[in-house]
Formats: structure tokens, C-alpha cells, sequence
């Protein structure tokens, strides 16, 4: 979609927001704005912004006051780790880079307090760079026109949006795609009842046309871990042993094990000669080994069998089971 940029520069010309910063070209006041944007809302930084630049008018300024007057001035607007990053990175500017605000993404992002987003932001901005900005605005945005329907809060699925924006970005002005993006973002692709009717996008629009405004982004919550208690029972007949496979769907299909039964809580019947745990990736698994000497061994199902002790390590096993097996052995 070539147009994309001029579609949303030119909404941005009709519609921007009248804000400070807007067409400032001193780097310095330019990330004092994206530091306060960070975690403040535009409607309360402004007030933050105008005092903050009035106390510190610049990089100096900033790196020879006291950080209790810093704190001071940025009192009330939460998050006091920016003031302190903002403060250091001052000072750095002033050490490492003879008082003058890096002009390279790189050397902007090795900054105190900077990430991607605001080295970008900034790059663009003040030094016309085309790195674009990707925040939830941006995710937002591009998920819906472009159709990113997978879940954006998997790392792969953002670097598929960085990338769209990489390719799309406006390389004559950068700042103004990247502020297009933030504003186009607040106002008009807003993620609860955006108006579409009035949207320039509405033809090109990949969740307008298959009605999927409300669904995109998608965002998966985190699945929280859960829990699950395996009791192992090792029967033991002279130098023989049950064990059994592991069918259906469950993890650890077709590894052998000795017979379990599964509890939905801690609770065991006997005192466990081992216990461990295993952490995968959305189930903690809280294993308990009995050991059971028997006259004889009986295979209660049709997936156990009895097998010699010692060939018991011709078998796939589960990380519990070897560790258990390691602890018998003495290891
Ligand atoms: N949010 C973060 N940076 C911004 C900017 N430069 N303008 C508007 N909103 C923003």
C-alpha cells in the first residue's frame, strides 16, 4: 500500500494535535516531550513539559542542576526513575558527547532511560531519520488496515509490524509519519468504537472490510500457569519394575514412566521417597515418587509393562523421571 504514508500524513495535516512540541527542532526539547509521553497522558504533560523546559532550558541546564530539583520539578508526575534517567543521560551528553545531543539512532538509544520507541521518535523528529516509532498506536493501526490478525503480544508478531512501517515510513519526513501515527492513533483508529464511517483508510481498511474492527488487535492474555501434581508409584518385585507409556494428547506423549496418578491438589496417600518439580511453559509440574515392594507385579492397563530395572534406561523418559531415576542411582 504506497499510498499509506500519504494517506495518514495528509489526515495528520488536516487533523494534528496543537501540541508544545509540535515543530520544535531542538532534540533536547523534543525528548523531554517523549520521556513525559512515556507514561503521562498529553493532556497532563503539557503543563509538565512547559515547567520542566522553563527550569532546564537545555542539556546543560539539565546536567549541572541537583537531582533533588529535578525530582522536584517532575513532583506529581509519577514514575521518578525518567527524571533520574533524564538527569544521567544529561550529564552523559555532557561528558561523552561535548554537551550536544547524539544524531545517530544508535548513539541515541544507548541513552539512559531510551528504548526503541523513543529513539525512534526522536531520530525522526529531530534528525529526520526514518526509524519508525511502534507503540500500541502503531500496533493498533497497522493490525487493522494491514490485517495482522496473530496475537501481538508475541515479540515475532511486532517485529512483523516494525517492519510493515519500515517499508512504509515516509523517508522525506519521518517525524511527520511517526506523529501521523500517534495522533491518527489517539484520535481516529482509537481502540473502542473508532468512527470508521469517517476514516481514510475505510476503503483499504483489512478489519473494516471483513468486520474485524473490534477483534484486532488480537491480544492473548498471558494463560496463567497451572498446576499439576504427579504421584509416580515404583513397584518393585525382585529386579523387576512396572512402567508405562504415555497416550493421547497430554505432554510428554509416547515417554514411558512408572504408573502415575494424577491429583488436582498436593495431597498424597504416602510419604514420597523423592520429590521434584519441572516448570514448562504454562504448567508447573509438582512430581512425587512412592516406592512399592510387591510379591508380584500386575500390569493394570493395556499401556504398562514389566520390564527388568536395569533396562529401564532403553526408554524415553520425562526430565523427572531421569532425575529421579539419577537421584536412586546416587547421582
Ligand atoms: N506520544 C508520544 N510521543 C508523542 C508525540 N510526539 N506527539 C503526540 N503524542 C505522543
Amino acid at each position: 500500500m504506497a499510498a499509506f504514508a500519504d494517506t495518514l500524513i495528509s489526515w495528520y495535516e488536516g487533523h494534528k494535535r496543537d501540541l508544545p512540541w509540535r515543530g520544535e527542532p531542538d532534540p533536547y526539547k523534543i525528548w523531554v516531550s517523549e520521556i513525559i509521553l512515556q507514561q503521562t497522558r498529553v493532556q497532563q504533560g503539557w503543563d509538565y513539559y512547559l515547567r520542566f523546559i522553563d527550569n532546564f532550558p537545555n542539556v546543560k541546564a539539565l546536567a549541572e542542576a541537583e537531582e533533588e530539583r529535578v525530582l522536584k520539578v517532575w513532583q506529581g508526575l509519577g514514575y521518578y526513575s525518567r527524571a533520574r534517567n533524564m538527569h544521567a543521560a544529561a550529564r552523559e551528553i555532557m561528558s561523552k558527547h561535548h554537551g550536544t545531543f547524539p544524531q545517530e539512532y544508535d548513539k541515541i538509544l544507548e541513552l539512559k532511560g531510551i528504548g526503541k520507541y523513543t529513539a525512534a521518535a526522536i531520530s525522526s523528529i529531530a534528525f529526520h531519520l526514518p526509524y519508525p516509532a511502534v507503540d500500541g498506536n502503531v500496533i493498533r493501526i497497522v493490525s487493522r488496515i494491514y490485517g495482522v490478525c496473530d496475537d501481538v503480544m508475541q515479540p515475532a508478531v511486532v517485529k512483523r509490524i516494525t517492519e510493515i512501517c519500515e517499508k512504509e515510513i515516509d523517508p522525506k519526513q519521518p517525524g511527520s509519519f511517526n506523529q501521523a501515527a500517534m495522533d491518527f492513533g489517539a484520535m481516529q483508529c482509537v481502540p473502542r468504537n473508532p468512527n470508521c464511517d469517517d476514516c481514510p483508510f475505510q476503503l483499504s481498511c483489512y478489519a473494516y472490510k471483513n468486520n474485524l474492527v473490534d477483534i484486532l488487535p488480537v491480544k492473548k492474555k498471558k494463560s496463567e500457569l497451572k498446576h499439576r501434581y504427579f504421584h509416580y508409584t515404583v513397584y518393585l518385585s525382585d529386579d523387576q519394575t512396572i512402567i508405562e507409556k504415555r497416550t493421547g494428547s497430554d505432554i510428554w506423549r509416547n515417554m514411558y514412566q512408572f504408573p502415575l496418578l494424577e491429583t488436582d491438589s498436593e495431597k498424597s496417600t504416602g510419604k514420597p521417597v523423592y520429590s521434584t518439580r519441572e516448570i514448562l511453559s504454562h504448567q508447573l509440574i509438582h512430581a512425587a515418587f512412592y516406592v512399592k515392594n510387591v510379591k508380584k507385579l500386575l500390569k493394570l492397563a493395556e499401556n504398562q509393562l514389566i520390564i527388568d530395572f536395569d533396562d529401564i534406561e532403553k526408554y524415553p523418559m520425562p526430565k523427572i523421571m531421569t532425575e529421579f531415576l539419577g537421584y536412586l542411582a546416587g547421582n
